[in-house]
């Protein structure tokens, strides 16, 4: 059973405070797959995870994601009707989260060039992009993300929302910078190469605590808090 709407935004709420907070949201096979055999990962979750992805949206400052999948996914700035609006006008949110796209090598899609880029001092190409994109570039070879996040704290944009991928994922939890990963786990096996949902070169062990899990017929809603 999926609680009412105002459950759900209760379930879901960020902490008070105006702290810089990091959730992460995704979603994954029974078997640990971040994505499905289409390489994407949207469907796995139907229609409720469908409907918590724009509740976490509506809540949000500010959305991250890594620039594989802005590419793949089709990533577009997020549209007012995609979001509530009524919610973020109670919160004092602005009327749209914009998104900000991580990357290095600077491959952005045309669609994105009106955001945010997060990046290093010394990407290549940087300067191009500086006229169209609001670049956070922090840290030379490796993103600095303290800067980065205390860059955007500056600015008011504390509640962050970081969609994947994986790999941006893996950097995270490897710094030990999320505070609360909004997973759904879909009722699916999916073998095959999918990596999970956090991976990277580093193997790290963060404890977290569960707040909830709903059960919407099979498809588990999960969000859990660092410990
Ligand atoms: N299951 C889920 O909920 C979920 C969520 C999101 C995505 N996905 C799936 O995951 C797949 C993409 O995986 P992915 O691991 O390639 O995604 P990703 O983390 O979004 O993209 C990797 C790329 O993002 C940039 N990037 C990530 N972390 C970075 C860092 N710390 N510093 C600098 N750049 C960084 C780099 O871009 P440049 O190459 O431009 O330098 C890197 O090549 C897609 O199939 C997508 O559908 C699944």
């Amino acid at each position: 059973m999926i609680p009412e709407q105002a459950e759900l935004e209760r379930l879901y709420a960020y902490p008070e405070g105006g702290k810089p907070w990091i959730r992460t949201n995704f979603v994954s096979t029974l078997d640990g797959a971040a994505y499905d055999e289409s390489g994407k990962s949207g469907s796995l979750g139907g229609e409720v995870d469908t409907r918590v992805f724009s509740l976490l949206r509506s809540l949000a400052d500010v959305i991250i994601v890594g620039a594989g999948t802005a590419r793949t996914e089709g990533y577009r700035p997020v549209g007012t009707e995609e979001v509530d609006a009524d919610l973020r006008a109670r919160l004092g949110l602005a009327p749209v989260p914009p998104i900000a796209v991580v990357s290095r090598r600077l491959d952005i899609p045309d669609e994105l060039r009106d955001q945010l880029l997060i990046t290093t001092t010394d990407a290549p190409g940087l300067d191009a992009l500086r006229e169209d994109m609001d670049v956070l570039a922090f840290g030379e070879g490796v993103i600095d993300w303290s800067a980065v996040l205390a860059e955007l704290a500056s600015r008011g944009l504390t509640r962050v929302l970081c969609e994947g991928g994986p790999t941006l994922h893996g950097t995270l939890v490897a710094q030990d910078l999320v505070d609360d990963l909004c997973l759904t786990i879909a009722p699916v096996l999916a073998a095959g190469s999918a990596p999970r949902i956090a991976h990277g070169p580093e193997a790290v062990t963060h404890h977290m605590r569960r707040s909830h899990v709903l059960d919407a017929d099979g498809v588990l809603l999960t969000r859990w808090l660092r410990s």
